[in-house]
């Protein structure tokens, strides 16, 4: 697969949060190595934390003014903790003390860092640092069981000699190493030079101007393989239904409406994809007439007579010069057998098999399971928030690609 030479943390923002230890020292050298990397740095230092570590260091070595604990007027009316939240690729913190790791823990929301945590979507990685009996306690223990549950990536800690004298874990990792560790997280470049698209989101079949037959996907799925690819390195084009998310950024986002419009977007540009992933609810049928003017309610009883819509996915992996076809099939039981027909009859490469109809999981969800079907393998990705999600899946996708 052609591989560009892309930095690891190249196209990445990576929003650093510094909370008040000692080892917020290396903050500068920090926001150095990961510039060196590729990434754009955004800081956020939290209260006290500039006790350790000068503000105007990391505005020069970042390039970027820092954002301090507050959440006032002024700095709300800039890049407010949304607009960070949305910003990041990765939330850094580093150094992580017991007490910012408890609060994340909480999910409190108390003061510009950990507000931004909760409110956003990227990945969140610790580099905690902490006298070795703060981090042996069984409440830090607890913490970052939990922590990692919820996919916190967790980075070190080192062992030996620390500030206050004693020796033990506890240490900071280096800043060359996070830096590196937060490049590796991203796995870029396992899509580099693929073109995929990815279609998403429900379509709308009208009936008239006003009303149409619609389902309830949100799209999110859909909108996070799009993000998930473009940090593998892939030029992606989204090919969406009406949804109420924003356009992934670096994603070329083509708006649709009806099944028919999906198909020609699709279609107009099918030719130059590798990859084709067919996430979105398209409509089983559409209303054959679609009234030019709004329907009165004069009579008592109507029909709307329907004709079936293309299958976008089959006609896609019909095509010669087709590209790596991906497929989802929603099922409510006997979820592999029901998959796997699907992955024959539609001639996938891989289909993405998940459970509908249980509390916590499919449409309209944060979460999901899925299991992946290819003709030789059956992978299952447990459940997890669909951005985790997406990223696995990419990853998967990356790795049965033909030579
Ligand atoms: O047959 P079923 O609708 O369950 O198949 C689901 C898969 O097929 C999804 O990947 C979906 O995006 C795709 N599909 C399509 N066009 C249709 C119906 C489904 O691309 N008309």
């Amino acid at each position: 697969m052609a591989k560009t030479a892309l930095k690891p943390l190249s196209n990445k923002r990576v929003l650093l949060g510094i909370s008040a230890g000692i080892a917020a020292y290396k903050g500068p050298d920090l926001v150095r190595k990961l510039t060196e990397l590729g990434a754009e740095v955004e800081v956020i230092l939290t209260r006290n934390a500039d006790q350790f570590v000068a503000p105007l260091a990391l505005q020069a070595v970042s390039g970027r003014p820092v954002h301090n604990y507050a959440m006032t007027a002024e700095s709300e009316s800039g890049m407010g903790h949304i607009d960070l939240a949305r910003w990041a690729d990765i939330v850094l913190i580093a150094p992580a003390t017991a007490n910012v790791i408890a609060r994340l823990c909480q999910g409190n929301a108390d003061e510009l860092l950990t507000t931004v945590c909760v409110a956003t979507q990227a990945p969140v990685a610790i580099a905690p640092a902490m006298n070795q009996q703060m981090w042996q306690n069984p409440a830090t223990i607890e913490n970052l069981a939990t922590l990692a549950k919820r996919n916190t990536l967790i980075l070190g800690p080192d062992s030996g000699e620390q500030a206050c004298g004693e020796v033990g874990p506890g240490r900071m990792l280096q800043p060359t190493d996070i830096a590196a560790r937060v490049g590796a997280s991203f796995s870029t470049g396992s899509l580099s030079g693929k073109n995929v698209m990815i279609t998403a989101g429900p379509t709308w079949e009208a009936i008239d101007p006003v009303r149409g037959i619609t389902n309830h996907s949100s799209g999110l799925m859909g909108y996070a393989l799009a993000q998930a690819a473009v940090e593998a390195g892939a030029t992606v084009t989204l090919v969406s239904g009406p949804t109420n998310l924003p356009p992934p950024e670096r994603v070329k986002c083509v708006n649709i409406i009806s099944a028919l419009d999906m198909r020609q977007a699709v279609f107009n540009d099918i030719d130059s994809q590798d990859i084709f992933i067919g996430v979105a609810a398209v409509a089983d049928y559409r209303p054959i007439d679609s009234a030019d003017q709004k329907i009165k309610k004069n009579a008592d009883e109507m029909v709307i007579k329907m004709t079936k819509n293309p299958d976008i996915l089959a006609e896609v992996a019909c095509h010669t010069n087709r590209p790596f076809c991906v497929g989802f099939a929603a099922e409510t039981n006997d979820v592999v057998d029901y998959a796997r027909g699907k992955l024959e009859r539609k001639k996938l490469d891989m289909i993405a098999a998940n459970r509908v109809g249980i509390a916590d999981g499919g449409f309209g969800s944060q979460n999901n399971a899925i299991t992946l079907i290819t003709k030789e393998a059956v992978i299952e990705l447990p459940k997890q928030n669909k951005f985790a999600l997406a990223r696995n899946l990419i990853s998967n996708i990356s790795e049965h690609l033909p030579e």
